[in-house]
Parts: structure tokens; C-alpha cells; sequence
């Protein structure tokens, strides 16, 4: 037995229990992992609560993604004691998910954990920052380089746009950070200075405040934020409604 958040369905209502679980209920699978981690990812929130259709198959265990070590491995390429990350794959939609301390799951969706990385940081990281760092790679893909301009980066304060502010400053862009909640501003240059900490001599740019989610309405520089190098924390939105914050760093990539 193991414990496990199942979600059962009853009439049109959503029911979340934290029960053990028997392993003969566990789904299909060729390889059984022991979590360590998982996230809770907005699809995971609207799951458990049942507000949105994200469940497709009923009883579900939720948990979009997990990290954790390999029990019982029927795959060759797989051993007992392996650490492996899992994440997406219809992981607590169409099959059991991470909030759990057991997974049966299909050994063809496993990837190795490298190193350097606890199960932990791994899904600090989570499918939110794994969706983050393939944006950021599609641009690169694209063309951009450091240097070219600003890079705008909505819903800065989410999940997926926080990690998106940090790893965008980490490869050394000036990023502009749009986000509808001023009193997440300082997080947002927080991310960006940290991000950049290692650039010592690269170029300043200010932050900005901006009344639309396009970063329009660029404001006066000042220098009232902190002096870390590759970066300087701008004024703050005058008023309410989007605003934004930028920051540059030129640290080399993956290192945010
Ligand atoms: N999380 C994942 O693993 C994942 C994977 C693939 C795709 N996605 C997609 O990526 C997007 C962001 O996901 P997320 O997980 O980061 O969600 P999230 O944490 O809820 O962040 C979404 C952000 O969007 C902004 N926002 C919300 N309502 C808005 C509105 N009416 N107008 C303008 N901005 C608004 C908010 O930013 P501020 O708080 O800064 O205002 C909010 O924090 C979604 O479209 C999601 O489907 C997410």
C-alpha cells in the first residue's frame, strides 16, 4: 500500500481524498517509480478542484509531472535505483499522475535526472520551467540573440513567465517583464538580478513601468534600484492596471 491523492467523480462533482492506495489499482505500466517530488501545476489546481475538464479517465491520480527513483524496472533500459523525471504524457489526465508515492507508467516516458539535479530541484524546475526553458530555446532557434532588443515576457508573475524572466535574463536578454499585479514587480527584478549576477561589465538598461501588457508606456530610468551588476531596478508603476519591469543580464545560459 501506498498513499496517493485519488480523484473520483461523483455525479458532476469532483472528489479529492488522500487515501492509500492499493498497488493492484495502479494503471498499466512497465516500470514502478517511488516519487520524491512532484509540482502542482494550474492543471493539477483545476483537476483536484474539479474546475476545469483536465481529468479524462475516472478514478485519476493527479500530478502532470514527477521525479522520483525506479523500484521495479520490466524495461531494459531501465534498472532499479535509476533516478528519472517524468512530465507531461497525460500524467493525471489520461493516467495516474505524481501526487502520489507510487508510479506504474510506460518506461518509453522516462528521462534521466541528470546529476546535477536532487528530485527536488528538478521539480522546482516542474513542466511549468520545462516549458519556460523550450520558449526560450525556440527563440534562440529563431534567431535571437543578446543584444537584438527587448524580449516581453506576459504573465511574468505566472509559472511559466517567471521561470521564463529568469532564464531569458540568464542568457543575457534585456527582458521586459509584463505582469497585472504591481506588488509582483520586485520579485520580477528580484529574478532578473539574480539571474544576471554573474555579468560584470555588461551594459545597463533601466526597468520600465508600463500601463498595457505591450510595455507601451515606457517610464523615466532611475536609479533608486540596486546596483547589481547587469542590472538596475527601474520605477515602479505610478498606477494601477499591467505593468512591467525589465532587467538585463549576461550571465551564460543555464546559469539562472
Ligand atoms: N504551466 C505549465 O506547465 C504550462 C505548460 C504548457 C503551456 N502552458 C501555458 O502557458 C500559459 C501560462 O501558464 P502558467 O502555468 O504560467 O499559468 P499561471 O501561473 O496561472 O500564469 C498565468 C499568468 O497570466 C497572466 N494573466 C492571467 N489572466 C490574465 C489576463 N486576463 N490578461 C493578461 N494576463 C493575464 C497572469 O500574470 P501576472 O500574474 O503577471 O499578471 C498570470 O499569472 C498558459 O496559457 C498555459 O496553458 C503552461
Amino acid at each position: 500500500m501506498f498513499n496517493a491523492i485519488v480523484l473520483t467523480q461523483e455525479g458532476k462533482a469532483t472528489k479529492a481524498e488522500l487515501r492509500p492506495v492499493d498497488e493492484k489499482e495502479l494503471p498499466s505500466g512497465d516500470v514502478d517509480v517511488a516519487v520524491e517530488y512532484s509540482t502542482i501545476n494550474y492543471k493539477d489546481a483545476l483537476a483536484i478542484t474539479g474546475r476545469g475538464a483536465i481529468v479524462k479517465k475516472w478514478p485519476m491520480v493527479p500530478g502532470i509531472d514527477l521525479a522520483g527513483r525506479i523500484e521495479t524496472s520490466g524495461s531494459p533500459d531501465w534498472k532499479a535505483g535509476d533516478r528519472v523525471v517524468v512530465t507531461g504524457w497525460g500524467l493525471g489526465e489520461t493516467t495516474w499522475g505524481g501526487l502520489s508515492q507510487k508510479a506504474r507508467l510506460d518506461s518509453r516516458w522516462l528521462l534521466a535526472l541528470p546529476e546535477a539535479y536532487s528530485a527536488r530541484q528538478a521539480m522546482a524546475v516542474g513542466t511549468a520551467g520545462f516549458t519556460a526553458a523550450l520558449c526560450a530555446r525556440a527563440l534562440e532557434r529563431h534567431g535571437l540573440e543578446p543584444g537584438d532588443g527587448e524580449v516581453l515576457v506576459t504573465g511574468a508573475a505566472g509559472g511559466v513567465g517567471s521561470i521564463a524572466v529568469a532564464i531569458l535574463a540568464g542568457m543575457g536578454h534585456t527582458v521586459v517583464a509584463s505582469t497585472g499585479r504591481p506588488t509582483e514587480i520586485e520579485y520580477l527584478e528580484g529574478l532578473g538580478r539574480r539571474a544576471s549576477s554573474t555579468a560584470r561589465a555588461s551594459p545597463r538598461r533601466s526597468a520600465c513601468g508600463a500601463s498595457s501588457t505591450a510595455c507601451s508606456a515606457r517610464r523615466a530610468r532611475t536609479s533608486a534600484g540596486p546596483s547589481t551588476p547587469g542590472w538596475r531596478g527601474g520605477s515602479r508603476p505610478a498606477r494601477s492596471g499591467r505593468a512591467s519591469s525589465a532587467g538585463r543580464g549576461s550571465a551564460p545560459a543555464g546559469s539562472s
